[in-house]
């Protein structure tokens, strides 16, 4: 059987987050191969302003994040986005098929540019095409995703179906796929709003780089409720609710599992069990991330390596989508 083809990407904002982490790159790690693409989205980071130097940085300690929490001992072909130039083409052959109601849907556009109103740029508007052409360029089986991705996966396969009914069968239909357990993993702050790495405040957000020490206190002053002992109830609930939810995450196990296991521990407990199975978690990684600081070598060469393999695959699909929509060679 043909191994099953993946794509995903993470924003070149900086070091992941426990988030991303538990929502992505974990099951990215657990299915890498070398018919994998892990794709640092270095381009989708610049739709907000950006100073070039923090760019740069962003860039940098999101490929060490995803290279140590552990795609550097696999075959996963792990790279940057605008080292292939396809993207962006393709990105404008989809554009033309794509209306602008269907942008004007997507819920994170207008999350984010709520702020900026007139002033956000067209970039974080057409965001979403870029991001299709992102997983079509790979003829992707499957995209793992978190939770907050849905609706741009959605569009992706909407426009693979349309791109192939105009012009041909082009593209492959992907599908998103989600871990079972931390799809959605919440603010310690603010357990009502998804864990982000845009939060205006870093005591809420776990990363991936945290000491032991910053990542007892967040556990520790994580936001909860009037009561006293576990339980589990998400809307009424919500900070315990996370918390045990992370738990059951880190021990991959199922969600009433965990529950069943800390229901009617005192808080204070509770939150230091949790913490010390993060700081398990993070601790190997964020050592792998301080060497890849201290001698890039081995990372700029990974990322060189496998911007080719990339790029071998992308042109051979962009060839073909052009070729369908009638722009082959003379
Ligand atoms: P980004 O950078 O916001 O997030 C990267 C991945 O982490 C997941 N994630 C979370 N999962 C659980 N809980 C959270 N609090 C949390 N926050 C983030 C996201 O769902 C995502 O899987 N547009 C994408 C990047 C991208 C992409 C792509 C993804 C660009 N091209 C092509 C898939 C395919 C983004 O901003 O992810």
């Amino acid at each position: 059987m043909a191994s099953i083809r993946i794509l995903s990407g993470i924003q070149a904002t900086g070091t992941p987050h426990l988030g991303n982490y538990l929502g992505a790159i974990r099951s990215w790690v657990q299915h890498a191969s070398s018919s994998t693409y892990f794709m640092i989205a270095d381009l989708h980071a610049i739709t907000v302003p950006k100073e070039p130097e923090l760019l740069a940085q962003g860039r940098f300690a999101t490929a060490a994040g995803l290279l140590s929490a552990g795609l550097e001992a696999t075959s996963a072909v792990v790279f940057a986005q605008s080292v292939v130039p396809e993207h962006t083409q393709l990105a404008w052959l989809l554009g033309s098929i794509t209306s602008m109601g269907e942008l004007q849907r997507m819920t994170q556009f207008k999350a984010k540019s709520e702020s900026l109103q007139e002033t956000a740029s067209a970039g974080l508007f057409t965001y979403p095409i870029l991001q299709a052409a992102d997983i079509l360029l790979y003829d992707a089986d499957q995209v793992p995703v978190g939770d907050d991705q849905r609706q741009h996966i959605e569009l992706a396969r909407d426009l693979a179906i349309r791109f192939n009914h105009r012009f041909g069968d082009t593209f492959k239909v992907p599908v998103a796929t989600f871990p079972p357990v931390g799809a959605r993993v919440m603010d310690l702050q603010e357990p009502r709003a998804k864990m982000s790495k845009s939060a205006k405040s870093r005591r809420g957000v776990v990363l991936l780089t945290d000491d032991d020490t910053a990542i007892q206190r967040k556990f520790r002053r994580a936001v909860t409720d009037s009561h006293e002992e576990v339980g589990y109830d998400a809307s009424g609930r919500p900070g315990i609710a996370n918390m045990i939810e992370i738990a059951a995450a880190v021990r991959t196990e199922p969600v009433e599992q965990a529950i069943e296991r800390y229901s009617g521990w005192k808080y204070g407990k509770f939150k230091d069990e949790v913490a010390d199975l993060v700081i398990n978690l993070v601790a190997p990684i964020r050592g792998r991330i301080a060497e890849f600081q201290e001698s890039p070598q081995e990372l700029r060469a990974r990322l060189g390596a496998d911007a080719e393999r990339a790029t071998h695959i992308a042109s051979q699909v962009l060839r073909r989508a052009k070729q369908n929509i009638g722009l082959g060679e003379f």
